[in-house]
């Protein structure tokens, strides 16, 4: 396969590097002051996605202070419903919210101006790439489809998923319908991306735990498969990053079948774990727990070594086994960085 100078890139590609290349989930955002400088400069988070000027420093803020192989799309996974017609905003320290819907609300869902209500995005895109080094690669990303319904359906987020789980089991033709529509749009949705210049996309299923065998298959799996292929039918060999959080046993199964290039994985999966159930041209992206990020020092540096050891019979692409949070201190930061790079 052909080399692309971008070392992220070919990682996902299934190119193993000598170093792992590194990003960080949610590295752009309220760790940084120059993110909450701009954050405070607009009315609310949603404003920051929707203004490409904006959105496009943002998202090259981490690059500026960091030697990171990747920056991500400053944006959320929520502009999905929102252009699909369904009320979001975002509570000052609350979170996510949406006028959560019912069987009519999934009636009145509306595709007709889907990728035109994401003009913004796709500008972001094209601001962010003209000014990336070309070692650099741009991710893309969106939602799993129900991840996304968890939010939808129940308005807000919860720790159980337990009225989306009900929902889909007591209506399941409407929630067929919902996730029918979410497959299609986020098809549309990471096409759009990659013709707009990103030359990898995340499909972030924050959700995968609390469902059984049954529904996994259902409502992660197969939904996630039939995203990887829509958008290889378009893009042939499209390099897609699965990350289902929280998928525990039904991993192995979940990287068989969606044919995602590489696989994400939370930092609850063990690297013998791996070892066991992956053949090592499986290539991975994780799996720090951001709380050791937090805490820095002696323990963080060596699950680092322990993580890039783990995984070095195969791709692998350094990060956090979830996103940054806002009380992690740069300096660790920076540390990390230096020390999967080799410094
Ligand atoms: O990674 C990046 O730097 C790119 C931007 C990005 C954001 N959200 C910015 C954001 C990405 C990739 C996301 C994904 C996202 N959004 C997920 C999947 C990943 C995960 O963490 O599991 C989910 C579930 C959401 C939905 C969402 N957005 C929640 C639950 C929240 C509130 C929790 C929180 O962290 O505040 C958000 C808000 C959000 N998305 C912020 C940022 C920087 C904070 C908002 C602010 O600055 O006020």
């Amino acid at each position: 396969m052909e080399l692309t100078k971008k070392p992220m890139l070919d990682a996902v590609r299934g190119i193993k590097q000598t170093r792992p290349p590194v990003w960080i989930m949610r590295q752009a955002g309220r760790y940084l002051p120059e993110y909450r400088k701009i954050r405070q400069s607009v009315s609310g988070f949603l404003e920051l996605c929707y203004t490409p000027k904006l959105a496009s420093q943002v998202t090259l803020q981490p690059l500026k202070r960091f030697d990171l192989d990747a920056a991500i799309i400053f944006s959320d996974i929520l502009v999905v419903p929102k252009a699909l017609g369904q009320n979001l905003w975002f509570a000052e320290g609350e979170g996510p919210r949406l006028d959560p819907l019912d069987l009519k609300g999934i009636e009145g869902l509306s595709r007709i101006d889907f990728l035109q209500n994401l003009s913004a995005i796709f500008e972001t895109i094209d601001r962010v790439k003209t000014e990336l080094d070309s070692n650099v690669s741009l991710i893309g990303f969106c939602g799993a489809p129900w991840t996304v319904a968890t939010y939808m359906l129940a308005g807000k987020g919860s720790p159980d998923q337990a009225q989306a789980r009900l929902f889909a089991l007591q209506e399941p033709k409407a929630f067929k319908t919902l996730i029918d529509l979410l497959v299609d749009v986020s098809i549309d949705y990471l096409i759009a991306q990659f013709r707009a210049g990103v030359d990898v996309v995340q499909i972030f299923e924050s959700w995968a735990l609390n469902l059984d065998e049954t529904s996994f298959k259902e409502v992660v799996i197969a939904p996630n498969q039939r995203i990887v292929d829509g958008v290889r039918k378009v893009i042939p060999n499209a390099p897609i990053i699965g990350f289902p959080r929280g998928a525990a046993g039904m991993l192995r199964q979940y990287q068989l079948e969606t044919k995602v290039s590489m696989l994400g994985l939370d930092y609850a999966v063990p690297l013998d774990f791996v070892k066991q159930h992956f053949p090592s041209d499986v290539g991975v992206q994780g799996n720090l727990d951001p709380l050791r990020l937090v805490a820095g020092g002696g323990q963080m540096s060596e699950r680092v070594d322990e993580i890039i050891a783990g995984f070095s019979e195969r791709p692998h692409v350094f990060n956090l086994g979830h996103g940054i949070v806002p009380q992690t201190p740069i300096s660790h930061v920076e540390q990390l960085v230096n020390e999967v790079k080799g410094i």
